[in-house]
């Protein structure tokens, strides 16, 4: 699969009409997974030669591929698609490194218009086969079970979301700027993530920092729900970055309370583990309540 900078490399050099047949299949996605020669001719307006043309080259680029009825778009399509209107759009100019690859993303490094450092987060769900059936079966309750970019420009659009609505808290979160399709473009946050850190030299007052974000997001009736060393990061000034929010729920999830324990648990879990802290989970959980 093309990576990332090479999507990059595409959108320099895509011609006008090879871009008007790859907005056919992201217009289509949502109700045509497979589209055909017909389907794309009745679309674009175009003159079948020109179809034809774009089609192969979109083969070549390996941005669609050929099934049994037809072709279907290929995530890096989406990738080539997504950064187009981000570029096009001035929001970022382009991109640069990978700043991290996650469970169910890929985050890179990029520059805005006015020089500032952004990371550029693209989902990936669906990459990694899954082997953990409790999130398996959570997502087959979604009808777009087999469609794997309609679940992740959804993924997209709810940590979107849930970014906006933190950022307007005394939250330290990465300011989210836009999204595109199934990519966040979000400040970058010059840390390192808690379990790179070999060690703290006072874990209790990170803890009581993280501690203190948590609260935070609760009385924004927000819970993370997939909180661990993982998703947590550490700037130059001690601060703490709670990242990663597209499974976030609000209190009126049926399973807030769980979560918001297992978030706690999970992290009292790490520090107790690696720095010996006795943490008293229900008496932090309790003045939550307050
Ligand atoms: N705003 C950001 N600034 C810098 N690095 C980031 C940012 N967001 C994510 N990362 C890096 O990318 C990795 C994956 O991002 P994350 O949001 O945790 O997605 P995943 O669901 O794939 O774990 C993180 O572990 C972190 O290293
Ligand atoms: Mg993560």
């Amino acid at each position: 699969m093309p990576s990332l900078k090479d999507s990059a490399r595409i959108v320099k050099n895509l011609e006008n009409l090879e871009y008007r047949v790859l907005k056919v299949f992201v217009s289509s996605i949502k109700h045509h997974q497979i589209i055909n020669n017909h389907n794309i001719l009745s679309y674009s307006n175009l003159h079948k030669d020109r179809v034809k043309y774009a089609v192969e080259s979109l083969l070549k680029l390996k941005l669609i591929s050929k099934t049994q009825n037809g072709f279907k778009l290929l995530t890096a399509g989406l990738d080539v698609y997504a950064l187009k209107l981000l570029v096009d759009s001035g929001i970022i100019l382009g991109i640069g490194n990978s700043l991290g690859i996650g469970k169910e993303s890929d985050v890179v490094e990029a520059i805005s218009e006015i020089q500032q450092q952004r990371a550029v987060k693209f989902f990936r769900i669906g990459r990694i086969s899954f082997t953990d059936t409790k999130r398996k079966r959570s997502l087959e309750k979604n009808k777009n079970v087999n469609n794997w970019l309609l679940i992740n420009i959804e993924a997209a659009k709810r940590e979107y979301d849930f970014l906006v609505k933190l950022k307007s808290t005394k939250m330290n979160i990465a300011t989210p700027y836009f999204r595109s399709m199934h990519s966040i473009v979000m400040d970058r946050i010059n840390g390192l993530r808690l379990i790179e850190i070999r060690n703290l030299p006072n874990p209790i007052e990170i803890f009581d920092k993280v501690f203190e974000q948590i609260r935070i997001s609760y009385n924004e009736k927000i819970i993370n729900g997939d909180l661990s060393e993982y998703n947590i990061l550490l700037d130059e000034n001690n601060d703490i970055w709670i990242i990663d929010w597209p499974q976030a729920v609000t209190l009126e999830h049926p399973n807030a309370e769980f979560l918001i324990r297992r978030d706690l648990h999970n992290i009292i879990r790490y520090f107790r583990r690696k720095y010996d802290l006795t943490i008293d989970e229900n008496s932090y959980y309790n003045t939550l309540l307050k």
